[in-house]
């Protein structure tokens, strides 16, 4: 009975280790891959920080998404032949394989995206490609629970508890595929955002992955090799750990920019993880600011209102804080509206702080609401 657990928790703690040996390796690389994309033309200025003697006609390097994004490809297929030798039956590969089929093949996306400057219509239509991988290999249900609701109109009764979606299940999943990816690149602009933000998404999905995983390990004595949770935390954790490594390089004041290599991979591993293991509408809680911001962005992004190329807030050199322009219709600029003028860092400590407290409120619907309607 103990052991099966035993080697759970080897796994995991396995995978910790291959993780944190990622995220050195990226520390390590990603000055000399920055030097490498300077040379290759491939650089960004800071936009907010225009008039700052101090930083001004900087050149900062673009796309270190990619250093990161390798690192952990890298990573997690030297950890897949690692199981292979010493857990073969833990391995589910065909799923395995879809899912770094798809995160690979939006790295490339991504990457072409830095290097092109790709027109906003590919930029939605991109992601759609680079998840088919994942959807054909998806052997999951496609039902879904009905809420137990009796107003306005009782579900259950016309639905049943069970309802079957067939392939409007699997339009859903493309759907928060282009969501996940999408939406992370338009929550950007000022420096920490994109990759704080994915540090917080990924650590909310570990936990979840750890609780769920604690609690049917505690309710079976069955080996839990095919529980979809230790498969999300072994490619959740080098995520994390590499994510975190390129934090240290992109925090304020940027030493690189993560380009939208990175903000396409994050979008991705978000996605798989979450369609692989069936945590989807789990996920979506954890990405209620990227909703909000998104639902915001609307009238911009269909052009109601005109959209320049960036929506970022104003920065102001003789106070050094950004001021909020009320047509970008972005959260970043909302936040300027209700706190007032802030700097670049405080603004981006806020929104963050923001992406906790609503992984919590997540966290809170999630264990304790749903279970009243589900
Ligand atoms: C998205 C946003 C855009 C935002 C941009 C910032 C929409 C529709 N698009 O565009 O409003 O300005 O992300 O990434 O919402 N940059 C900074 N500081 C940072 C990060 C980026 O100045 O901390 C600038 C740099 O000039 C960098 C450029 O943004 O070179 C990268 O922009 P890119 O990611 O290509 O923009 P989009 O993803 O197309
Ligand atoms: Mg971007």
């Amino acid at each position: 009975i103990y052991l099966p657990n035993l080697s759970l928790q080897w796994i995991i703690i396995q995978s910790g280790v291959f993780s944190f040996g990622a995220g050195l390796l990226t520390f390590k690389l990603i000055p000399t891959i920055a030097e490498l994309t300077t040379q290759a033309n491939l650089t960004g200025m800071d936009l907010n920080k225009k008039g700052d003697p101090k930083f001004s006609g900087k050149k900062i390097p673009e796309s270190l998404g990619i250093c990161t994004s390798v690192v952990y490809l890298v990573c997690v297929i030297v950890f897949q032949l690692f199981q292979w030798f010493s857990f073969p039956e833990t391995i589910q590969l065909s799923e395995y394989n879809a899912a770094l089929t798809s995160i690979c093949f939006m790295i490339l996306l991504g990457f072409g995206d830095d290097v092109l400057n790709l027109r906003w219509r590919y930029k939605l239509i991109l992601p759609m490609f680079a998840s088919l991988p994942l959807l054909v290999a998806y052997a999951g249900g496609t039902s879904v629970v009905v809420p137990d609701i009796s107003f306005p109109v009782n579900l259950r009764f016309y639905l049943g508890t069970v309802f079957d979606l067939g392939i409007l299940y699997r339009i859903y999943l493309l759907l928060l595929a282009i969501f996940c990816t999408n939406s992370i690149n338009i929550l950007a602009g000022i420096n920490g955002l994109e990759v704080g933000q994915s540090v917080v998404i990924a650590t909310s999905i570990i936990i979840h992955n750890l609780i769920e995983l604690t609690l049917s390990v505690n309710s079976t004595s069955a080996p839990q090799f095919g529980n979809p949770h230790l498969f999300s935390l072994i490619l959740m954790v080098p995520f994390l750990f590499t994510t975190i490594a390129l934090l240290f390089y992109n925090w304020y004041p940027s030493r690189v920019f993560v380009g939208d290599t990175y903000t396409y991979f994050a979008g991705m591993c978000f996605a798989v993880v979450a369609i692989l293991c069936h945590f989807s509408k789990t996920l979506l809680l954890f990405f209620i600011p990227q909703i909000l911001n998104f639902l915001y962005s609307i009238p911009q992004l269909f052009g109601l209102i005109p959209c320049p190329r960036h929506r970022v807030p104003k920065y102001n050199p003789e106070t050094g804080k950004m001021h909020a322009i009320p047509t970008n219709l972005t959260i970043l600029n909302l936040f300027l509206m209700i706190f007032g003028p802030m700097t670049e860092r405080r603004l981006c400590i806020y929104l963050l702080a923001f992406q906790g407290f609503c992984s919590c409120i997540g966290f809170g619907i999630r264990y304790f609401i749903a279970p009243y309607f589900f």
